[in-house]
């Protein structure tokens, strides 16, 4: 019996994707089903409908020009029948449609269906962080995998060579993963730390905040190298600190140091925040005007991590962290990032 893959999201990196899943489906007929359903949310592009020109050109002509997909993949704009027969769900949506989305679907899945999560972000809980990965899980009851890495879409799209880390705790569902995404040129590997894959994840997009920050400052190289090498220490240290069974191992792999690399010098997360540390425009206006209609991460989950450090009384344990959320959110001036890390204690380890 083949698998049957629909993409659940179709901005950006939902696109991409769609590029190197379709590469696969023709690879791997006797494993995958010839249709790929896209769910693509509905939008006027130019006079048009988003869908029907993807679905005659097999380009998404606003979140990923000039990329032709194969023609195994087709936008499908109601989400339920995006879904219909699926056994494998690739979540690509932004974060804050996840969980309606989870909702719409939830009565109509396949039996044999299972998930992986590409999606970037955090939620909370009364009691601390909540996986989004552990949002489909829970909501749908399915195991969910999740692949992350140093994936910027336009790049994964054009064939450069990129690598990216896949979490799950099933080896079975995590082989078909690596099946449906390992390319010559997108090389997935898999490790069991699903956590810890996911936070690396999420909370890079913060650290890529403060890297956007000091290029908004024209502050030099080694000021930036130091505001990643702290990023990476608190990333791995909110990641142990929420989650057990973290391995440091993880922020070494693809969704760990390389993916950070790639966020703080190319990722849309640093432009935004180079422009707002320049001065006198919000995030959200800075966000319409470079973005053309993708949507910001990094801002929301700083300020979702923001309030559990709050909530535990750490936030002195996480200074850069923290000082993101107080310059996007509390009017500090950017500058104010360097004071609060030159106020650190030294520690041992972290
Ligand atoms: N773009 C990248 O390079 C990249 C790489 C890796 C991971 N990611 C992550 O992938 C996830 C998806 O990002 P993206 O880049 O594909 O999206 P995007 O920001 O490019 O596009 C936004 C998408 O949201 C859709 N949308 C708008 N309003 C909606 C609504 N009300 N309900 C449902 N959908 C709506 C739009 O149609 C569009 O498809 C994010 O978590 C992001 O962090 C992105």
């Amino acid at each position: 019996m083949t698998e049957k893959i629909a993409i659940i999201g179709s901005g950006n990196w939902g696109s991409a994707i769609a590029k190197v899943i379709g590469v696969n489906v023709r690879r791997y007929p006797e494993l995958f089903d010839q249709e790929v359903r896209m769910w693509m949310f509905e939008e006027d592009y130019k006079g048009q409908k988003l869908s029907q020109i993807f679905n005659k050109t097999h380009e998404n002509a606003k979140y990923l020009p000039g990329i032709t997909i194969d023609d195994c993949v087709v936008a499908v704009t109601d989400v339920v029948e995006s879904i219909k027969d699926a056994t494998l769900l690739v979540f690509v949506t932004p974060h804050q449609f996840l969980k309606k989305t989870c909702q719409q679907i939830k009565p109509h899945l396949s039996p044999r269906a299972r998930a992986i999560s590409l999606i970037k972000g955090v939620d909370l809980n009364e009691d601390g962080v909540v996986l989004l990965s552990d949002i489909i899980k829970d909501n749908l009851g399915i195991d969910t995998s999740v692949l992350m890495g140093a994936n910027i879409a336009n790049e994964v799209a054009k064939g450069m060579f990129s690598e990216a880390t896949i979490g799950s705790k099933d080896a079975k569902n995590a082989e078909m993963f690596v099946k449906v995404f390992d390319t010559p040129t997108f090389k997935c590997s898999w490790i069991d730390d699903v956590a810890g894959v996911e936070i690396c994840g999420a909370i890079k997009n913060v650290v890529a905040l403060a890297a956007g920050f000091c290029d908004g400052m024209k502050l030099p190289g080694n000021t930036k190298a130091a505001v990643l090498r702290i990023g990476l220490l608190e990333m791995r240290a909110f990641a142990q600190y929420f989650f057990s069974g973290v391995k440091t191992d993880t922020f070494f792999e693809s969704c760990g140091l390389a993916d950070l690399f790639v966020t703080c010098t190319e990722g849309r997360n640093r432009k935004c925040a180079e422009a707002f540390a320049r001065g006198g425009k919000s995030f959200s206006q800075v966000e319409a005007e470079l973005l053309n209609g993708q949507k910001l991460q990094g801002t929301g989950t700083a300020e979702e991590v923001y309030r559990i450090l709050k909530k535990k009384k750490i936030t002195q344990d996480f200074p850069l962290l923290t000082a993101v959320y107080e310059i996007s959110f509390e009017g500090k001036p950017p500058r104010y990032l360097l004071e609060a890390l030159a106020n650190q204690k030294p520690k041992s380890k972290l």
